[in-house]
């Protein structure tokens, strides 16, 4: 009996897979197909995946090509498989030609056709783009990166820029795109929207965002004030608007997996946790640019809250103010009814950008800069018990967070990200600041 393997993503399955498996069923008496996993496509990155793997899987059987499915999960799993299951011949699509060879040790490779004019891809590409528009200018950097991960993403399509800004041309390196500075204008050519203007315009800019029906990624504050985030929650409730708080950390894979580990157990009760992001940056004009809190405080606060909660007892700030309220450097210290939690922020300050997270059993350490990282350790009082955990990280989580913008839009459900009482927390901690509860000057 000749055994055939091949392997694939199989997203929304279409006539080139089904090309493709009946000639490699042709080619022997059994076919195995190779179905990769979720994470094995996130790790490859392969992001815009969008059927789950069950899915995927279902789909193939309905097929009844494979004579039996199995999951690729890891690189190099492909030389286990075909020992474990004495395949005779590999094949997959000549889209591949040459990148397999390496198996002829094992077996027989053979690269099939393609089917010309079909991809997955294309399947997705076709369905409807997203029209998204880039509101803000003064945080130039940040708005670049989010307008050039925008191309990795299947379903958007850039359609303009607010910005008062009119060397944004430039500075995104585009010269055919359309800025303007009229917003009512700019939202009817959006079906979507990220927000990065000066926190204290957030608000109404979303507001008037909701009321057009238009999608909003807002960079993290929301609001300065938490009773304005909840008031912006309902109204996008209402009218059926994605409302969702851009924190691109939130999107790694390493702090995901690291929050999933935490909650298990892994490190005992969690009694502390210390998070420092700082930067020095030059900035152009202090009315316009992001203060420390701002800038760097929902980053900072994302863990706290999402691990040990957002119904903390209370909050002490101190801070060093350069100019009205614009804070060089804050520290926060939050006490819990278990546990407590320091954040330090600075914008013209510079620290040792690491987190820990200290429970009853060991710790987390994560190095600078954590906030983008691809690694992190388990520490314990033995240190061979510790382990270190490394996850690849593309574009600094952002392509991720446009992908689940994308997807919570396409299908209604919401995000698993960032929970609405994390986003609601996080303004009220910017209220705190603002109204300088528990505040001290130094
Ligand atoms: N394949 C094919 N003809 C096509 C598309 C895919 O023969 N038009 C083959 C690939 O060469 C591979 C298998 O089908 O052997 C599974 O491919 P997969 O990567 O899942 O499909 P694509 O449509 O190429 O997906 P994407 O556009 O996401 O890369």
């Amino acid at each position: 009996m000749t055994r055939v393997i091949t392997y694939g993503t199989y997203d929304l399955l279409h006539f080139g897979h089904i090309k493709l498996l009946e000639r490699a069923k042709a080619l022997g008496d059994y076919l195995i197909v190779g179905v990769t996993s979720d994470d094995f496509d996130m790790t490859r990155g392969k992001i815009n995946v969008q059927q789950p793997l069950m899915e995927r899987i279902e789909a193939l059987q309905r097929t009844g090509l494979a004579d039996e499915i199995i999951v690729e999960e890891y690189d190099g799993q492909k030389i286990d498989d075909i020992r474990r299951f004495n395949v005779d011949i590999f094949t997959v699509g000549s889209d591949w030609e040459g990148k397999f060879d390496y198996l002829n040790e094992y077996c027989k490779v053979i690269y099939l056709p393609r089917t010309e004019g079909v991809s997955s891809s294309e399947v997705r590409a076709e369905q409807r783009k997203i029209r998204m528009g880039f509101v803000g200018d003064y945080e130039s950097r940040i708005l670049v990166k989010y307008y050039n991960e925008c191309k990795y993403v299947n379903g958007i399509e850039i359609s303009g820029v607010y910005a008062r800004n009119k060397d944004i041309k430039n500075i995104l390196g585009s010269s055919d795109i359309y800025i303007t500075q009229d917003f009512s204008d700019f939202l009817k050519r959006c079906d979507a929207i990220y927000v990065l203007s000066h926190p204290s315009e957030h608000y109404e800019q979303i507001k008037e965002a909701i009321a057009q029906g238009v999608h909003i990624l807002c960079e993290s504050p929301i609001a300065l004030k938490e009773e304005q985030f909840k008031e912006l929650n309902e109204l996008a409730k209402i009218k059926n608007v994605v409302l969702m708080n851009s924190i691109k950390t939130a999107y790694s894979t390493a702090y995901y997996r690291l929050l999933l580990l935490v909650k298990s157990g892994r490190i005992g009760d969690i009694i502390s946790i210390d998070t420092t992001c700082t930067s020095i940056q030059e900035v152009d004009d202090k009315k316009y640019a992001w203060n420390s809190i701002c800038l760097w405080g929902p980053t900072a606060l994302l863990p706290i809250v999402q691990i040990l909660g957002t119904e903390y007892l209370n909050i002490n700030i101190v801070s060093r103010l350069s100019n009205d309220d614009f804070d060089q450097f804050t520290k926060i210290d939050f006490l819990y009814t278990h546990a407590t939690a320091t954040l330090k922020v600075g914008r013209g300050i510079k620290s040792e950008g690491e987190m820990i997270i200290s429970g009853t059993k060991g710790y987390i350490y994560v190095p600078a800069p954590w906030w983008k990282t691809d690694y992190f350790e388990i520490r314990y009082e033995n240190s061979s018990d510790n382990r270190r955990y490394f996850y690849p990280l593309e574009g600094e989580g952002i392509r991720y967070e446009l992908v689940d913008f994308v997807k919570t839009i396409n299908t209604g459900i919401e995000s698993a990200y960032i929970s609405s009482d994390v986003s609601g927390a996080i303004c009220r901690v910017m209220d705190s600041f603002y109204k300088k509860e528990n505040f001290v000057e130094i």
